[in-house]
Order: structure tokens, then sequence, then C-alpha cells
């Protein structure tokens, strides 16, 4: 089968997708992931054939409106991943970990995940770094919780990395990211997000791994792609990354509808009749005379 082939029409929803699906779909079909923060939204991707759902700490800015993630707490994250969990039958389900929620130490990381899994319902947890964070990520293998890796342009390190750039345009740089990856696959995780990295990066990363990569803004040669939701459907207007694909402007036609109600709602032409609720005309009746109502 070729990797550009489309899913099935069918999709079976009484066998949920698991890691194993992911490492086992590399080089046979190109895997997808998007974000999703909470239920209806999580629903709708479940429903359209997503292989994996991600509740992203991005919510922090397209959820809260926060001008970056790193504030964005353990408990923040439950609370989303709560609904998601609701909505999703059959894709992957995956957790951000917060910033500084694993960083710190591998009792910190396997504290937090568990509770990110157990609470928050997630099927596995991913978080950002290489090296760095290997013997977190091989505790949490260990103890039993799937991660995946997220390397390239790390949100929550935006502050060092100098803001929201593209990386690895050196060769040390990339050669640096090529062992980062191998150590994180040596390290058990199940995928690795490539973000913002020059496409021919990626593709080496992609080559070298037997895990699958997700790129964002990574180019076409890795094993899937993963996009932000709210930038697919025009619901975020504050920055729209140039890697990103609007597929439709529902931000605009949300706002149209808006307009739409409050001009209705002042000529009086909504609610129409179809959207009231009616009551027998004797009982009518009754209640004016009750009320002393001779009209
Ligand atoms: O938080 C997020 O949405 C992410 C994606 C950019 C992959 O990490």
């Amino acid at each position: 089968m070729s990797v550009h082939t489309a899913p099935k029409a069918e999709l079976d929803f009484s066998k949920p997708l698991t890691t194993v699906d992911m490492v086992q779909a590399k080089g046979k079909r190109s895997l997808t992931m998007v974000t999703a923060y909470d239920y209806s939204m999580a629903q709708l991707a479940d429903q359209a054939g997503l292989d994996m759902l991600l509740v992203g700490d991005s919510l922090g800015m397209v959820m809260l409106g926060r001008k970056d993630t790193v504030s964005v707490t353990l408990d923040e994250m439950i609370h989303h991943c709560r609904a998601v969990v609701q909505g999703t039958k059959r894709a992957l389900l995956v957790g951000d970990m917060p910033f500084m929620t694993y960083e710190t130490s591998v009792s910190d990381a396997l504290k937090n995940a568990a509770r990110l899994c157990g609470e928050g319902g997630v099927r596995a947890v991913k978080l950002e770094g290489g090296h760095d964070v290997a013997p977190q990520v091989r505790a949490l293998v260990k103890a039993g919780i799937p991660v995946c890796g997220h390397l390239g342009l790390t949100p929550q390190r935006a502050a060092v990395l100098g803001g929201f750039k593209v990386q690895c345009k050196s060769a040390q740089a990339a050669q640096i990211l090529v062992q980062d990856a191998l150590e994180l696959q040596d390290a058990g995780c199940f995928a690795i997000v490539l973000e913002a990295l020059p496409a021919p990066v990626a593709e080496i990363v992609t080559a070298r791994l037997d895990i699958p990569t997700l790129g964002i803004g990574a180019g076409p040669h890795c094993d899937g792609q993963v996009l932000i939701c709210h930038d697919m459907f025009g619901l975020y207007s504050n920055f729209q990354p140039k890697f990103s694909k609007q597929y439709f402007n529902a931000g605009a036609a949300i706002r149209e509808g808006f307009k739409t109600f409050v001009s209705e709602v002042a000529e009086k032409s909504f609610p129409a009749p179809e959207h009231c609720f009616t009551i027998k005309d004797e009982e009518l009746q009754e209640l004016k005379a009750l009320l002393g109502d001779k009209a």
C-alpha cells in the first residue's frame, strides 16, 4: 500500500487506536493528528478518522488567550483532557505535559504524567526536549505511560530559542537534533513531533528513525502531519503560522452568524414562530381571566 493511500471509509469505533498501531503505520500510511481542547471538537475530529488527538498546551493561547504556553498548569490540562476524552472513541488521545512538570526530575515527571493519564484520561503524554529529558521518557515508558517526543521549535522553550522561529538551519544544530531524536527513540518514545524545521532536515531524521515523525512546519517527508485545529478553521485570529493551512474560515462564518443574531433580535425577526412553544387557547384564556386581563 502506498503511504499516500487515503483512510478507509469505514472506521471501526469499537477498536481504539494504540501506540503500537502508530509505530506499525510507519512506511505504510501517513498518520494524522490534530489538537482538540473540548468535547465537541474531539467528537468531530474522531468521527472524521483522525489517528491521534492532542490536547496541546497551545490551549493556553488559543483557548485561554495567553501570550504563550508556559503558564498552562497541570490542573488546566487535566480539565481539558477530561472533556476531550468524552468525545474520543477511536483516536489515540495524547496530552501535553505542561512547562516544568517534567523537566525538574524523573519523579516529578512520573507523578504528573500519572495525573494526566489517571485524572485526565489520556492514553499517552507528550513532552518537549531531547537528551535532557531522555531519563524522564525512559522512566515513564517503564512505568507504562507511552510518550511522544517533541523536537525542533519547542514552544515551552521559546524564550531561550529567541521566539517562535524555524530551528536547525545549521548543520551542527541539525546533527544535535538527529542525536536527540535517536536518544528519544532509544528511551522508548512511540513517535516524535518535529516542529518548524527545514523539510530536508525532517526528512533525514524521519529516515533514521524506526518510530514515526509527526511534522508541523517540517515538510512533507514526515511520517504524519499535525495541525492546531484553531489554525485549520480560522478560529484564532491573533496569529496564523506560515506552516499551517486554513481549510476554511469558520471564524469569519461564526462572526457573521453573531452579527445576524444581533440584527435579528433588534428587528424582532428572531425568535420566529417555529422557535416558540405554544399553550392551548383555553389555558391562555383562563390565565388571562385569572389575572383579570380583559383583553
Ligand atoms: O501544544 C500543541 O498544540 C503542540 C503542537 C504544536 C504539536 O504541541
